[in-house]
């Protein structure tokens, strides 16, 4: 089957079995290996990817669903400043991002800041339900994307001034 997508904000058109999920053709066909194979069910969130807006385990989409879909893997969203303002309220809380879900956390935060310019704390907590992550989880999770959302705040005014 030809599926084509826009892939990190570029049209792209891959020939693929239709038994084969996201996570396989982003890894094998597009090398994009930050979409990590963890769990292969849709609960660990190492897979995680922006699929037409919304965080998403690459492991569960199968071929079909991706036809005209928009796909952000964690190597496009990384060139963004958008990226900029998570990498830094991450870094001022000692956030780690290992190489199992690191990328999963960034694309949850940026879709939370999206939706919620400042997102309380219950709100932060509940958005990285789906992310058994061994690195960083709780309070100092908590405080770095409220770092991240004052950091992008202040950035937009700054842009605006
Ligand atoms: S590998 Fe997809 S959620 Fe675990
Ligand atoms: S970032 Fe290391 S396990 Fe989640």
């Amino acid at each position: 089957m030809t599926l084509s997508f826009i892939l990190n904000g570029e049209p792209v058109t891959v020939n693929v079995e239709p038994n084969r999920r996201l996570i396989d053709i982003l890894r094998n066909d597009f090398e994009l290996t930050g979409c990590k194979s963890g769990c292969l069910g849709g609960l660990c969130g190492a897979c995680a990817v922006i699929f037409n807006g919304i965080v998403s385990p690459a492991c569960l989409i199968p071929a079909f669903r991706i036809r005209d879909s928009t796909i952000i893997t964690i190597e496009g969203f990384a060139r963004s400043n958008h990226y900029k303002d998570i990498e830094r309220g991450f870094s001022l809380h000692d956030v780690e991002s290992c190489g199992y879900c690191g990328a999963s956390k960034f694309l949850i935060t940026e879709i939370l800041l999206v939706e919620k310019k400042t997102p309380s704390r219950e709100e932060i907590l509940k958005a990285f339900d789906s992310v058994k992550c061994r690195c960083t989880l709780g309070e100092n999770l908590i405080d770095a994307v409220m770092a991240a959302s004052e950091i992008r705040q202040r950035r937009l005014r700054e842009q605006n001034a």
